[in-house]
C-alpha cells in the first residue's frame, strides 16, 4: 500500500494527543446537550443502559474499524475506501457519503454552537441590566443575529484547521479538553447546592424500564453514533494521522469511555440543573402532554431562566461557564467534522491546507447562514444526515471491512502497536461483531427509522 503521501499530511505528536482529540471530536454537543435531555425524555437510567450497550456492542466495533482504515491506508475517507478496493467506486461511495455528511452535519452543528457563544453574551447582559439587548441576542429566531455567531463560530473552526493536525487540532483539544473537564466539575458541584438538584438526581438513576420500546433503542444508537463521531469517516480521518505504534484498540476502548463519561457527567449536570429551574418556578414539562419540553427549549430557554433566578454574581458566572462548556465541547466536535472534507480536498486535489480550511468552511458557512434563517432545516438535516446518514455510513463501513478487505487484513494492521492482537480473544469476538452483530442491528435500526420518517410523510 502506498504509504508515502503521510510525510506532508501531518501526523500526532503524542499518544496522549491524539486520544484527546479523537475524544475532543467525540465529546460535543450530542453529550452535554443530546444524552441528557434524551435521559430525561427517555425513562431516566433505563436509557442509559441501552445507550451503553449500543455503544459497547455497536460503536466501539466500528470505531476500531475506522481507525484501522485510517491509519491502514494514511488517506481520507474517499482515500481510504478507493485505496483499499482497488478504485471500486462503490466502494469510494462510502468515503463520499461521509465527506456530504460531514458538510451537512457541519451546517447545522454551527447553528446552534453559535447559540451557545450567543448565550454567554445573554448571560453578561442580563445581570448587566441590558435586558432588551440580553432578549436580543438570546432570541433563537432572529435569524441575522444567528447567521452572525453562526460565522463566528465557523471562522474560529477554520482557524484551529488551517494550523494543521498537530499544530492547530491537536494543540487545541490538548488545552481545551482539560478546561472542559474542569468547568463540568464546578458546575456540577455548584448545582448540588441548590433547592431541587435532588430531585433530578433521583429521576436520572432510577431506571423507568415501562418506557423501553423499540423506539427508544433507535434513539439510543443514533445517539450512540452521533456521539462517539463514527459512520462518516471522522476516525477514519483522526487514524489516518497515527502512527504504526499507536494501539489502536486501547485507543478506541480510552475514546469510547472518555465519551461516555462525559456524557454520565453532563447528565448530572443538566438533569438536576432542569429540576433546580422547577423548583424556582419555571415549568419544564409541557402543561398540554405532561412531558418534558423539547431539548432546544430545556437547554436556550429553561437553563437561561434558572440562571437569572439564582440572580446576582453567582448566577451570571454559572450560566456563563455552562455556556463556554457547551461552546468548548462543540469546537473541538466541529474541527473533526470540518477535517473530514477538508482532508478530502487537500488529500484528493491537492489544494494546500489553508486554502482547503477556507474553502469548506465558506461553503459550509453560507449553508449555515441559510439554515440561520430557516431553522426548520435543523430538524430535515438531522433526520437525513444524522439519524439515517451515520448508521447508514457505519453499516456500510462494517459492510465493507467485513466482507471485502476482510477482519483477517484489519487485524494484521492492528498488529502495529498490539503485537498479539490476532492470538487474543478481541480478534474473533471483534471479528463477528464487525461481520454480523453490529450490520444487523444497525440494519434493524435504520429500516425502522425509515419506516417511522415515512410514515410522518404519509
Ligand atoms: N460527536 C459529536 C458530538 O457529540 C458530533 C460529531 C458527529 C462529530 C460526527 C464528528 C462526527 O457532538
Amino acid at each position: 500500500m502506498a504509504t508515502t503521501p503521510t510525510n506532508n499530511r501531518g501526523t500526532w505528536n503524542s499518544k496522549l494527543g491524539f486520544i484527546l482529540a479523537a475524544a475532543g471530536s467525540a465529546v460535543g454537543l450530542g453529550n452535554i446537550w443530546g444524552f441528557p435531555t434524551q435521559v430525561a425524555d427517555n425513562g431516566g437510567a433505563a436509557f442509559i443502559l441501552i445507550y451503553l450497550f449500543c455503544c459497547l456492542v455497536v460503536g466501539f466495533p466500528v470505531m476500531v474499524a475506522e481507525l484501522t482504515i485510517g491509519r491502514r491506508t494514511q488517506k481520507n475517507p474517499v482515500g481510504a475506501f478507493k485505496a483499499l478496493s482497488n478504485g471500486n467506486p462503490f466502494a469510494s461511495i462510502i468515503g463520499y457519503w461521509g465527506v456530504l455528511c460531514g458538510v451537512m452535519i457541519l451546517s447545522f452543528y454551527i447553528v446552534i454552537s453559535g447559540w451557545t457563544l450567543a448565550f454567554v453574551f445573554e448571560e453578561i447582559l442580563f445581570f448587566l441590566g441590558y435586558e432588551s439587548m440580553a432578549q436580543t441576542i438570546g432570541d433563537l429566531g432572529n435569524g441575522p443575529k444567528n447567521a452572525l455567531f453562526t460565522v463566528g463560530f465557523m471562522i474560529l473552526t477554520v482557524l484551529i484547521v488551517t494550523g494543521g493536525v498537530s499544530q492547530g487540532i491537536e494543540r487545541a483539544t490538548k488545552t481545551l479538553m482539560p478546561v472542559l473537564l474542569v468547568i463540568l466539575a464546578i458546575l456540577i458541584a455548584y448545582i448540588f447546592t441548590l433547592d431541587g438538584a435532588m430531585e433530578g438526581l433521583q429521576m436520572y438513576i432510577m431506571p423507568d424500564f415501562s418506557t423501553i420500546s423499540g423506539g427508544l433503542v433507535l434513539s439510543a444508537l443514533g445517539q450512540a453514533f452521533f456521539s462517539l463521531s463514527l459512520g462518516m469517516g471522522a476516525l477514519i480521518t483522526y487514524g489516518s494521522y497515527l502512527n504504526k505504534k499507536q494501539n489502536i484498540v486501547e485507543s478506541a476502548a480510552y475514546v469510547t469511555i472518555f465519551d461516555i463519561g462525559i456524557a454520565v457527567l453532563a447528565g448530572l449536570l443538566v438533569i438536576p440543573a432542569m429540576f433546580v429551574a422547577q423548583a424556582s418556578g419555571v415549568q419544564i414539562f409541557n402543561p398540554e402532554t405532561g412531558a418534558l419540553f423539547s431539548s432546544v427549549t430545556l437547554v436556550f430557554d429553561v437553563l437561561p431562566e434558572m440562571f437569572h433566578n439564582v440572580g446576582g454574581l453567582i448566577g451570571m458566572l454559572l450560566g456563563v461557564t455552562f455556556f463556554i462548556l457547551l461552546g468548548l465541547a462543540a469546537l473541538t466536535s466541529s474541527i473533526s467534522l470540518l477535517e473530514v472534507p477538508v482532508s478530502y480536498v487537500i488529500d484528493e486535489h491537492k489544494v494546500r491546507r489553508k486554502k482547503a480550511a477556507w474553502l469548506i468552511g465558506g461553503i459550509v458557512g453560507l449553508i449555515g447562514v441559510i439554515v440561520s434563517f430557516e431553522l426548520a432545516l435543523i430538524d430535515i438535516f438531522v433526520a437525513i444526515f444524522n439519524e439515517i446518514g451515520l448508521p447508514l455510513g457505519g453499516l456500510m463501513i462494517c459492510i465493507f471491512l467485513g466482507y471485502f478487505w476482510k477482519t483477517e487484513n484489519a487485524l494484521i494492521e492492528m498488529e502495529d502497536g498490539y503485537e498479539n492482537v490476532r492470538q487474543s480473544k478481541f480478534a474473533p469476538i471483534w471479528s463477528i461483531f464487525i461481520r454480523y452483530i453490529s450490520p444487523l442491528l444497525i440494519a434493524l435500526v435504520l429500516i425502522s427509522v425509515i419506516w417511522d420518517l415515512l410514515q410522518g410523510l404519509l
